[in-house]
């Protein structure tokens, strides 16, 4: 699968089977959150067999079911937290889904369970993302246009309509795609609406921009 259409098969799966990830599976997710921290500064934690998180009454009234593993998005409070979490967990989720598990960001829907994972002084618990292998493997979005999310004068360029294209697949929170994209001289912005956690949706909406535009001399503005 190519990283298109890794992006088009993934959906949120709220319902997971009993089936432990096995020892490759997690070494190979904790490779790349060991690469991840490196790059970005947190400290984002794996972790498995953790029930609880997902067992109370937030979790169930949100429709979650056998979540034992989840990777916990933890960094410096500042103000681009919430942009770096979305950046690079949404960076994760894909490797989660070419590993052919499925996935779920959660901001809301679960309880904090101290004693899971290491919040260091100075840090912050933004947002897990539930995986493991999905009862079913979820259903698309319904979406915005490029259009609509795109402020721009004349032809667009190719590459900047499928980054586009691949922006429009990405998980936002309530599924709001509150982002707008304009291009000049081939530098890109893109601005986040108002809202919870439009920043965070932000950072993943720019992973997938990224993976769409690939390599053709473009630039972000910011
Ligand atoms: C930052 C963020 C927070 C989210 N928080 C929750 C949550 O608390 N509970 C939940 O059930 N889904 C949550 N979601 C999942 C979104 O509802 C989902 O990504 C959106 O509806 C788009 O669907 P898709 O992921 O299947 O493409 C969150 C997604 C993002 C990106």
């Amino acid at each position: 699968m190519n990283m298109t259409e890794v992006m088009k098969a993934r959906h949120s799966v709220r319902q997971y089977i009993d089936k432990p990830l096995s020892k490759d599976v997690i070494s190979a997710l904790q490779k790349e959150i060991d690469a991840c921290n490196k790059e970005s500064g947190l400290n984002i934690q794996l972790v498995i067999n953790e029930p609880k998180a997902f067992d109370g009454f937030m979790a169930h009234y949100g429709k979650f079911s056998g979540v034992t593993n989840y990777i916990a998005m933890i960094g410096e409070k500042n103000a681009s937290l919430d942009e770096k979490c979305g950046y690079y967990g949404e960076r994760l989720v894909l490797l989660a889904q070419q590993l052919g598990l499925n996935t779920c960001w959660v901001a809301m829907t679960y309880s904090k369970i101290k004693t899971a994972f290491e919040v260091r002084r100075g840090e912050k618990l933004c947002v897990v993302i539930a995986l493991g292998y999905g009862k079913t493997q979820g259903v698309m979005h319904k979406s915005k246009k490029v259009e609509d999310v795109v402020k721009a004068e004349g032809a667009l360029p190719e590459w900047f309509k499928k980054g586009v294209e691949a922006a429009l697949l990405a998980p936002t929170a309530m599924n709001q795609q509150k982002f707008l994209f304009s291009l000049k001289d081939n530098r890109v912005s893109v601005k986040a609406g108002h809202g919870f956690y439009t920043k965070m949706d932000l950072g993943i909406v720019k992973y997938h921009f990224e993976i769409g535009a690939g390599n053709n001399g473009w630039k972000w503005n910011q």
